[in-house]
């Protein structure tokens, strides 16, 4: 929320907000950082454990998380209070292969209630964990499902309503990485934490006394002046073969990376959100708002060093708003250093796996979202936005639009949609492929098409929302249920537009 002083100039400012904000601005934005050349990559890139499982006899596979304090020394002088999944910052890596039935075993040893989300994962609402799924402290939540998905790069975190910016940041987070025969058929990088590298992409700000603080935030939400990959400041990774494969996750509250390479090198993106693309494609750069994932493979040569950097986001907004947004940064990343000889790679972009393209003749309902302010089509959560149930096998469009002149995104739960058209024109590669998180630039239409492939289920509910925590946090969600074919109920938040 914008700090008491500046209120009084918050309803002025949406009247002139393509004029001279520097007399009246909120959200003065912390100025262009530039760290490129300036960071010293002095830590090896810590790679996330995987996590333990156990497999019961009737073949479930049972994962253990504690959600927990820890502290952890993020730079020179005293310790930073981090929270973390059976540490002290951060979580493990699950792995699971498609078909295979997993339970997590979430301990909750934090002084507050949390829950705990499986973003990008296709399971019952019951188990989704979002902000009805309280677990108390000293409570235990054991959600259960089939993994049934294809191979992709999800990930975890807590999605307690209006708590969500602070536990993120404060370090909730992991990977849950889906495996199946499709993406294990190709010749792809996939030693885990060989040539198949996690990459958690964290903005942070530290103060006096290196503890976490939210500091000066645009209107996206919290901005940090560091950054830290895998839970730590200015790391290098040794590469030791000839091509590797970097998961790339935004795992940041607000945040957006336009991540390339120091030398303009192009790379392969294979993978985006929901699992690999129909062909790689050749890109010198590519965007994650919060929450996006994409897998790359990059290609080394023995001796080498490139760093991996953000440079030139574009929210799409005007450049004063690009600037408080933190758009205009330029930020190194992560170094990646070759050995002096490297273990040949079979990779070779071009095929990865067929993908189902769904078009608008499958689409049975149409709805429009519109993002204003902190909420979707006038509504926020707060104020009961009980909203949507969509027919359980039932495919729908919906076109969600940014009205403002300020950047936001829109995540949808227990989905992975596609992108039929932006503004009517086809997707570019980086959103060409199964998506469960997109940004949305002002003014511009952005079809989704999805079909709802859960169970009916009228209890539980699955989110819709913005993923720029503090928007979320805000209450700019709404929720839908699937139900049984024919037990849809009028839409509150969205319009039904055909059918
Ligand atoms: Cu990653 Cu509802 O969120
Ligand atoms: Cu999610
Ligand atoms: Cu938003």
């Amino acid at each position: 929320m914008p700090r008491p002083a500046a209120i009084a100039c918050a309803a002025a400012l949406a009247a002139i907000l393509a004029l001279s904000l520097t007399a009246c601005d909120p959200y003065p934005g912390a100025g262009v950082i530039d760290t490129v050349g300036q960071v010293d990559f002095a830590t090896a890139l810590p790679i996330p454990p995987l996590a333990d499982s156990t497999v019961t006899p009737s073949g479930t596979r049972v994962f253990d998380l504690t959600a927990q304090r820890g502290s952890t020394a993020l730079t020179a002088g005293a310790e930073t209070t981090t929270w973390g999944y059976n540490g002290d910052y951060l979580g493990p890596t699950l792995v699971a292969n498609r078909g295979e039935t997993v339970e997590v075993d979430l301990h909750n040893e934090l002084a507050e209630a949390t829950t705990l989300h499986w973003h990008g994962m296709l399971l019952p609402a019951s188990e989704d964990g979002g902000p009805d799924s309280l677990v108390e402290p000293g409570d235990t939540w054991s959600p259960s499902w089939t993994v049934d998905q294809p191979a992709a790069t999800l990930w975890y975190h807590p999605h307690p309503l209006g708590q969500t910016e602070h536990q993120a940041t404060m370090g909730l987070a992991g990977m849950f990485i889906v495996r199946d025969d499709a993406e294990a058929a190709l010749a792809l990088p996939r030693d885990y934490g060989v040539d198949d590298i996690p990459v958690i992409v964290n903005d942070l700000r530290l103060d006096d006394g290196n503890q976490f603080t939210l500091g000066t935030r645009g209107y996206i939400g919290a901005i940090g002046d560091q950054l830290a990959v895998n839970g730590v400041i200015g790391p290098y990774l040794d590469v030791t073969t000839t091509a590797v494969r970097l998961r790339l996750l935004n795992g940041s509250a607000a945040r957006s990376y336009n991540f390339g390479f120091s030398d303009g090198r192009s790379f392969s993106l294979i993978a985006t959100d929901g699992g690999l693309l129909e062909s790689s494609a050749q890109l010198g750069s590519v965007q994650l708002s919060p929450g996006e994932r994409v897998e790359i493979v990059v290609t080394m040569t023995a001796g080498e060093t490139v760093v991996l950097q953000s440079t030139n986001v574009d929210l799409g907004a005007i450049d004063r708003i690009e600037e408080r947004n933190a758009a205009l940064d330029s930020l190194d990343v992560l170094e990646l250093r070759a050995a002096a000889a490297l273990a040949p790679s079979a990779f070779e972009p071009g095929a990865l796996v067929p993908l189902d393209r769904l078009t608008m003749a499958d689409a049975s309902v149409h709805r429009r979202f519109v993002l204003n302010d902190m909420r979707i089509n006038g509504m926020a959560m707060h104020d009961g936005a009980a909203d949507l149930s969509v027919a359980s096998g039932s495919t729908e469009v919906w076109t969600v639009v940014n009205s403002m002149g300020q950047p936001h995104s829109f995540h949808v739960h227990g989905v992975q949609f596609q992108l039929l058209s932006i503004d009517g024109a086809p997707p570019p590669p980086e959103l060409a492929g199964w998506k469960d998180t997109i940004l949305t630039r002002p003014s511009v239409d952005y079809e989704l098409i999805m079909t709802f492939t859960a169970r009916p289920d009228e209890k539980h509910a699955y989110m819709y929302h913005c993923h720029l925590l503090s928007h979320e946090d805000a209450g700019m969600m709404g929720s839908f249920t699937v139900v049984a074919p024919g037990r849809e109920t009028l839409a509150q938040g969205g319009m039904e537009m055909g059918g």
